[in-house]
C-alpha cells in the first residue's frame, strides 16, 4: 500500500510587500532583486497572525478537500523554523483548534527541507499501517526573524502555509521513492542568531544547485523511472536561478516547473506545498502524472520525493 496525498490547502497573508516597497527600506533595486532571485513580491503576515494562525487556515482547507473530519486525523506534523514559541508546538495548538482529538502532534525542524521531511515521515506511519490520515503542514512566518535592515536577506523571504492530508491511495499512485539527507558541517552558512536569519548566500547557492539536481535524479532512479517520465517539477522556491539549474538537470521544458517564487518569495518549509496547491488549481497536474518535489535548506538539509499523483 502506498501513501499519497488525499487533500490539499494553502494560505498566504493578504499584505503584499513589493520590490518597490523594499527599495524604500534598504539599499536595493527592483532590477537587482528580479534578476538575481526572480522575486517580484512577497506576502507578510500582520502582528495579529502568527505561525499557528497561518497553519490553521491551510489545514482547514486540506481537511475539507480530503473529505474527512478532523477526528479522523491520526497525526499532525508541522514543519517550521518559526513556531509561535519553542513549546508547546504549533502542531499541538492546531490539534486543539481543529478538534483533531485523536491526533498525535509534533513540530519538526529541517528548515526549507522541512515539508519533505514531514511527508516522508508521514509515509512511514501510513505504509506500516500504524496510522491512516496524517496532516502535514509546511509553514513559516519568516518576517519575524528577518532583519529588515539587512539587504542580503530582507529581499528574499515571505510568509505563508501549505498543507496536505496524507493517507493510503490506490495502487501505483502515491510516493514512489524518496531521499533525505543532512550535512551539519554546512550549518554555519545559514542559521538564526539571537534574533535574525544569517546567510552566506554564495555558499548556500552552490550547495543548492548541486544538491537539488542530484536528489532529483536520485529519486527518479530509485523509482525505476527515467528523466523523460517526469511530468512536473516542484522545487523549493528559493531563487529562480537555483530552480532553473534543477529543471535543466532534468531536461524539462519551462512550463513543467512550478514557479511561485515571483509572487511569494522564499517561504521556506511552505514553498513546496503552496506551489503544489497552485499548480493543481491551475490544472497543470493531472491524475497519474509523475511529480518530483525537491527541497534544501538550513542544516544543511535536503529531501526529495518522486510521486505519482492521484488518490
Ligand atoms: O531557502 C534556502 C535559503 N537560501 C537560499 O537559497 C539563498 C541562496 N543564495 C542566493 O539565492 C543568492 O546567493 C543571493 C540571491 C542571496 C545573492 O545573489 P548572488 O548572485 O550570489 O549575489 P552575491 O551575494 O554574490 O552579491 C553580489 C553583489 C554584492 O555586492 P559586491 O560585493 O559585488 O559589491 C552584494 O553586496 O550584490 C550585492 N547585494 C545586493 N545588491 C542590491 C546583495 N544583496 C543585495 C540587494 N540589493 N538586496
Amino acid at each position: 500500500m502506498n501513501a499519497g496525498v488525499i487533500g490539499i490547502g494553502r494560505y498566504v497573508p493578504e499584505k503584499v510587500l513589493t520590490n518597490a516597497d523594499l527599495e524604500k527600506m534598504v539599499d536595493t533595486s527592483d532590477e537587482w532583486i528580479r534578476t538575481r532571485t526572480g522575486i517580484e513580491e512577497r506576502r507578510i503576515a500582520g502582528d495579529d497572525m502568527n505561525t499557528s494562525d497561518l497553519s490553521y487556515e491551510a489545514a482547514k482547507a486540506a481537511i475539507k478537500d480530503a473529505g474527512i473530519s478532523a477526528e479522523e486525523i491520526d497525526m499532525i506534523l508541522v514543519a517550521t523554523v518559526t513556531p509561535d514559541q519553542p513549546f508547546p508546538s504549533v502542531a499541538t495548538m492546531l490539534q486543539e483548534r481543529l478538534g483533531a482529538k485523536r491526533a498525535a502532534a509534533m513540530d519538526l525542524s529541517a528548515a526549507c527541507a522541512g515539508f519533505m521531511y514531514g511527508m516522508i515521515t508521514a509515509k512511514q506511519f501510513i505504509e506500516n499501517n500504524a496510522y491512516k490520515h496524517i496532516l502535514v503542514i509546511g509553514v513559516e512566518k519568516l518576517s519575524k526573524i528577518t532583519d529588515w535592515n539587512d539587504r542580503n536577506t530582507a529581499v528574499l523571504f515571505g510568509d505563508g502555509a501549505g498543507a496536505v492530508v496524507m493517507g493510503p491511495v490506490s495502487e501505483g499512485r502515491g510516493i514512489l521513492s524518496f531521499e533525505l539527507g543532512a550535512d551539519g558541517s554546512g550549518g554555519k552558512h545559514l542559521f538564526q542568531d539571537d534574533s535574525y536569519i544569517y546567510m552566506n548566500g554564495r555558499e548556500v547557492f552552490k550547495f543548492a544547485v548541486r544538491q537539488m539536481g542530484e536528489s532529483s535524479i536520485n529519486v527518479i532512479e530509485k523509482a525505476g523511472l527515467k528523466k523523460e517520465d517526469v511530468d512536473f517539477l516542484i522545487p523549493h522556491q528559493a531563487n529562480i536561478r537555483i530552480m532553473e539549474a534543477s529543471r535543466q538537470r532534468l531536461e524539462l521544458p519551462e512550463e513543467k516547473m512550478s514557479k511561485t517564487v515571483n509572487k511569494y518569495g522564499n517561504t521556506s518549509a511552505a514553498s513546496i506545498p503552496i506551489s503544489l496547491v497552485e499548480e493543481l488549481e491551475a490544472g497543470k497536474i493531472k491524475d497519474d502524472d509523475v511529480l518530483v518535489m525537491v527541497g534544501f535548506g538550513g542544516g544543511l538539509t535536503w529531501g526529495a520525493i518522486a510521486l505519482r499523483w492521484g488518490r
